[in-house]
């Protein structure tokens, strides 16, 4: 297939890229800056210069190209640690970005279109240790001061269920490996910058990069239109297990504590990421639906630290 892929040069981008040359799909890649160009070339992309939240510049950027499916993969979570405000960046590439998105998609012809969401839009509050599945309530809010993620995550969704496509939300883990989690962790780390509540936090489900990308072109290829997806691997764990692998397989460190209420004032998005929340995932239906498993079954695998 023919894909127009939004966040190209992204964290998932990239190996989104390798994965979809590799199974002999071509790469419209958007970016905003010319100096991107080169690496997506080299990648196997062909760059198309455009701002997603520029509907005019997108539409006009993508008049005359032709492309089956639409890829929506842009965020714009650099420096995690600041405060959510109403037009955050992220939530308003997953609100209006998507608008803009599914409005390219009609000009190219795409007949399918993928979405980025997260398994955190089940919201930030303890699941207990029962397996989150896709029939879990999604994106309602709860009074937490994340919930704008949620309605971020829910905009995004909906939209793409609701217009005259294919559409596929694909409810990532964290995503750990190569530019992601891991490596903005390590650097903490060396910096001596507490990054962990103390008690060690909740659980989490994870999934490597690449990982996440060969199960975006699996959704591509045997994607459900209409259908969510779980993407993350074998084995939920809490945050003290995911720093003390980061520091081992990257050499830091061991990482700081700092108690809740601190972190909840310093940086509130954190606290309800690491304390208020606990979740472990299920992606059996994707495992089921895509014909995809994860090669890295867990965090410490997928780091190098054991045995696949
Ligand atoms: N599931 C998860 O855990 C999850 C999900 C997303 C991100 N993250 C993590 O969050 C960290 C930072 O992420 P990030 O979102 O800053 O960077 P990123 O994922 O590395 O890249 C964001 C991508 O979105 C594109 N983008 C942003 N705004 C755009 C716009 N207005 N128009 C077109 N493209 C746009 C960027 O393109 P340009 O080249 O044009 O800037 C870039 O390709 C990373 O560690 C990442 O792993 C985690």
């Amino acid at each position: 297939m023919r894909v127009l892929l939004a966040g190209a040069t992204g964290a998932i981008g990239r190996p989104l890229i390798a994965a979809l040359t590799e199974r002999g799909h071509q790469v419209l890649a958007l970016a905003r800056r010319p100096e991107s160009h080169g690496p997506l070339r080299d990648l196997g992309a062909e760059p198309v210069t455009a701002d997603v939240m520029d509907r005019d510049g997108l539409l006009r950027a993508v008049r005359g190209l032709r492309a089956d499916a639409v890829l929506h993969e842009a965020t714009a979570l650099k420096g995690v640690g600041r405060k959510l405000t109403a037009d955050d960046p992220t939530n308003a590439l997953r609100d209006k970005g998507t608008a803009h998105l599914l409005a390219a998609a009609e000009v190219v012809g795409a007949h399918r279109f993928l979405t980025q969401s997260l398994i955190t839009g089940y919201g930030y509050f303890d699941h207990g240790d029962r397996p989150v599945t896709e029939d879990d309530p999604f994106g309602v809010a709860t009074g937490s001061y994340a919930d704008p993620v949620l309605a971020g995550c829910r905009a995004t969704e909906e939209q793409v269920f609701a217009a005259d496509i294919e559409g596929i939300a694909l409810r990532y883990g964290l995503f750990y490996g190569p530019n992601a989690f891991s490596d903005m962790f390590a650097g903490l780390m060396r910096k001596r910058t507490p990054v962990l509540p103390v008690g060690g936090g909740g659980y989490a489900s994870w999934i490597h990069v690449a990982d996440a990308a060969n199960a975006t072109v699996a959704a591509l290829e045997n994607g459900r239109g209409g259908a969510a997806y779980n993407i993350v691997d074998d084995e939920p764990i809490t945050w003290r297990q995911f720093v003390d692998a980061v520091a081992a397989a990257h050499h830091t460190p061991r990482a700081l504590a700092l108690p809740t209420w601190l972190i909840r004032l310093t940086v509130p998005y954190l606290a309800c990421l690491m304390s208020d929340t606990s979740i472990r995932v299920s992606s059996e239906r994707a495992r089921r639906e895509l014909n995809w498993a994860p090669v890295h079954r867990s965090v410490p695998a997928g780091l190098g630290l054991v045995a696949r």
